[in-house]
């Protein structure tokens, strides 16, 4: 695909085949993506949490309101912030970059995602499920696997967004 396709196909997957798993080799490609995201003072301040475990993934999808799916997509991507290294509070802007990367990547990998966030009230929550040293912040969670659903992708440029030179 063209990165042009890659991105205006890509949309948020919450249906995924039970059971496929996603090869580590993967997984490990599509954070590589992450990592070639830009950030403030080039601190690269992300870090990357591969979760497979059931268990886990069924603790995350009972403690979040919003990703109903964890368990049966079969892999998270828990992208977090390196409280130490963000540079003036850019870190999750950084974490940010690398997440949309990751997500394109997978879709151009013929893998579904589907980015939940965690608010920043409830970063102690998931820090603690996934055991993350103090110093880190679990920003959000990506949920990856093989897609059992398609989307349309109407058109989304809208001429009143854009503003030229003074608003
Ligand atoms: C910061 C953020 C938080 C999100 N949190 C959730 C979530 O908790 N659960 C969910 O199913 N989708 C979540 N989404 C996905 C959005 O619902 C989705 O991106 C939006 O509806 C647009 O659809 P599309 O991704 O298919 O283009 C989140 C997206 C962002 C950027």
């Amino acid at each position: 695909m063209e990165l042009n396709e890659v991105i205006k196909t890509r949309r948020s997957i919450r249906q995924y085949e039970e059971g496929f798993v996603v090869p580590f080799e993967d997984l490990k490609k599509i954070i590589e993506a992450g990592m070639y995201a830009p950030s403030a003072m080039r601190r690269m301040p992300w870090e990357f949490l591969i979760i497979t475990d059931q268990v886990l993934l069924n603790e995350i999808e009972k403690t979040h309101n919003y990703a109903s799916f964890a368990t049966s997509a079969g892999a998270m991507i828990a992208v977090c912030l390196d409280k130490t290294k963000e540079h003036a509070g850019m870190g999750v802007i950084d974490v940010s970059l690398a997440s949309q990367n990751i997500m394109l990547m997978a879709h151009e990998m013929g893998y579904g995602t589907c980015y939940c966030g965690v608010y920043p009230e409830r970063h102690e929550e998931f820090n603690k499920i996934l055991q993350v040293p103090p110093h880190i912040d679990v920003i959000g969670l990506i949920s990856i696997g093989k897609p059992l659903e398609t989307k349309g992708c109407p058109p989304r440029y809208d001429e009143n967004k854009v503003h030229i030179n003074k608003w």
